[in-house]
């Protein structure tokens, strides 16, 4: 059977491996041979985050792409994360295992729209969510992450007006920690969206001793009563030196693999979302990654991210001065 060509009329990737006894070892001698490595999401399943080279959040992620000297960089993430680090290294092949992978915020900024949007206020600065398309990112005056979002908002001076996009419960966190005003775009992840704050406090009844940890994609009245607020990797750190032996998490249950290896002795309690029909806690579009494709898009190098060169010299530029930021303050 022809993969590739059956890749590229179906849009994505097979999981047949006919042949392949044990997947793990024979993807890791395809990634030896080929120079190639994985980096993987906090939001990846077990398997993928365990046999990654390298796991973390947006941020992390974004810096690794940039400084590895592999000729092939695969990610486990979502196509946002693939773009961004094919945006850091174009010289370097980007795989992604599954192009359907896509985000639901991401998804909710289309670019024709933003940029009509940004073009009312010419005076404002535009400063954007890293879950963006490169198209986006080229509208940007910078890139920033959840772990990075206030620091960077912090380094505008007091008066500069500003734009944030576009998720709407992370730009209306970040105004009330920094007393900013910025305009929002109206968009959100289906995700954190999801978790039913009424749930949350009825499990927080019963576990008087859990403390609440949230995502800032959250809207805000799960926001108000969660023990700490932060992006995956600071979340990830707070359960790790907090004295607490209990969490109730509410952002993607992936995150929870690390939680747990790092803090073996203490519980970790899924935030149930508010339909229990579904694993909504569950982002589908990470989870779309499966061994099986990961080792079919080395194999065949398909699919692989391209960007047109025009959109990504002016992508760069906003989070080339997001790394810089990051960097100077240790992040
Ligand atoms: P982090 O940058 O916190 O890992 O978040 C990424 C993401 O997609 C959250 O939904
Ligand atoms: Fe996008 Fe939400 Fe999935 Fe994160 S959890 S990748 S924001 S859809």
């Amino acid at each position: 059977m022809d993969l590739k060509t059956d890749w590229l009329k179906s849009g994505f990737v097979t999981e047949s491996v006919e042949g392949i006894e044990d997947i793990h070892e024979a993807f890791n001698n395809l990634k030896k041979e080929k120079n190639a490595v994985l980096m993987a999401h906090f939001y990846q399943n077990n398997e993928i985050q365990d046999i990654a080279d390298f796991v973390g959040d947006s941020l992390a992620l974004a810096q690794f792409a940039r400084k590895t000297d592999a000729d092939i960089i695969i990610v486990a993430g979502v196509h946002f994360m693939g773009e961004t680090a094919k945006i850091l290294s174009p010289d370097k092949t980007v795989l992604i295992p599954d192009l359907n992978a896509g985000c639901s915020l991401a998804d909710s900024c289309p670019p024709d729209a933003f940029e009509e949007f940004i073009s009312k206020y010419p005076d404002h600065k535009v400063v954007t969510y890293v879950n963006t398309s490169a198209r986006i990112k080229a509208l940007s005056d910078i890139v920033v992450t959840s772990t990075n979002a206030k620091a960077i908002v912090d380094s505008f001076d007091e008066d500069a007006k500003l734009i944030f996009g576009p998720d709407r419960n992370l730009g209306n966190y970040i105004n009330s920690i920094t007393g900013r005003n910025m305009i929002l775009w109206d968009g959100a992840c289906h995700v954190h969206e999801k978790f039913s704050l009424e749930k949350i406090l009825e499990l927080k009844k019963d576990n008087p001793d859990a403390e609440i940890l949230a995502h800032p994609e959250c809207k805000k009245p799960l926001l108000m009563v969660a023990d700490h607020v932060g992006s995956t990797a600071a979340l990830l750190k707070y359960s790790e030196v907090n004295t607490s032996n209990k969490y109730i998490v509410a952002t993607e249950s992936g995150i929870i693999h690390q939680m747990q290896l790092k803090s073996p002795n203490k519980e970790f309690i899924p935030a149930p979302p508010n339909d229990s029909t579904c694993a909504c806690n569950d982002c589908e579009y990470m989870r779309l990654n499966t061994m099986e494709k990961l080792y079919n898009a080395l194999k065949y190098g398909w699919p692989k991210i391209d960007i047109d060169e025009n959109i990504r010299i002016k992508a760069v530029k906003p989070i080339e001065k997001m790394l810089e930021i990051s960097k100077a303050l240790g992040l």
